[in-house]
């Protein structure tokens, strides 16, 4: 396991899982069992949302025939470290909703939250995550049969985090916890700054 420590200093005083969840790409062998995946996704089942409509939805393969699924329609730069991952998990959320007459403007924002607080809950049980832009939306939904009205943002790659010479040498130098921009460069006082 990274000693994220050496990577991650904070300024402020914060829980230490947010410093520890970061995104490796070496997955180790180990199953994820039925039980530690269901405290996962409990977590996002928590997150709020706007009206409690609760927009995200979930599709995860980890039998190796469903993997292949998954594989199909994701990129191949993807492909070649998160084939090794143990679960892989499509971010779904539901875009329209009765009680908002159709759209519902905080679909994609609500299931951020709920795929943060899931990637917490991984950390904290001592797996890794690892968010996925990098796929075919049209394909994954047409091999997922996801219906319209439904949004695919991301394919998480969830398992145990396995070790870096497992890695293509290109992705061993990257594997090392990202460090963050400064508090004061995102926030600002009563109005927007504009050099923020
Ligand atoms: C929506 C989203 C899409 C991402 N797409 C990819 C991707 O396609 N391939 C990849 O290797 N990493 C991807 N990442 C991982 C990010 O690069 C990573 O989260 C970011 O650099 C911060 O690093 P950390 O998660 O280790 O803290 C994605 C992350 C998110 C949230």
């Amino acid at each position: 396991m990274t000693d994220v420590n050496q990577f991650r200093k904070t300024r402020y005083d914060i829980d230490p899982i947010y410093i520890k969840r970061w995104s490796p790409r070496s997955f180790s062998n180990q199953k994820v069992s039925e039980e530690v995946l269901s405290s996962v996704f409990e977590a996002a089942r928590w997150a709020p949302s706007a009206a409690n409509v609760q927009p995200w939805r979930f599709v995860f393969a980890s039998s190796e025939q469903d993997k292949e699924i998954f594989l199909s329609f994701i990129d191949e730069g993807n492909v070649v470290w998160c084939k090794n991952a143990p679960v892989l998990i499509a971010v779904i959320s539901k875009m329209e909703e009765e009680r908002f007459g159709g759209n519902n403007p905080a679909h994609a924002f609500d299931t951020g939250t709920a795929w943060g607080f899931l990637s917490l809950e991984a950390a904290r049980k001592g797996l890794i995550t690892h968010a996925m832009g990098g796929f075919n939306k049209e394909k994954a939904k047409e091999a997922l049969s996801i219906p319209d009205g439904y949004q695919v943002h991301a394919i998480v790659a969830l398992g145990y985090q396995g070790e870096k010479s497992s890695l293509e040498e290109a992705y061993q130098k990257r594997e090392v916890p990202s460090p963050r921009n400064e508090v004061e460069t995102f926030v600002s006082e009563g109005v927007f700054r504009e050099n923020m």
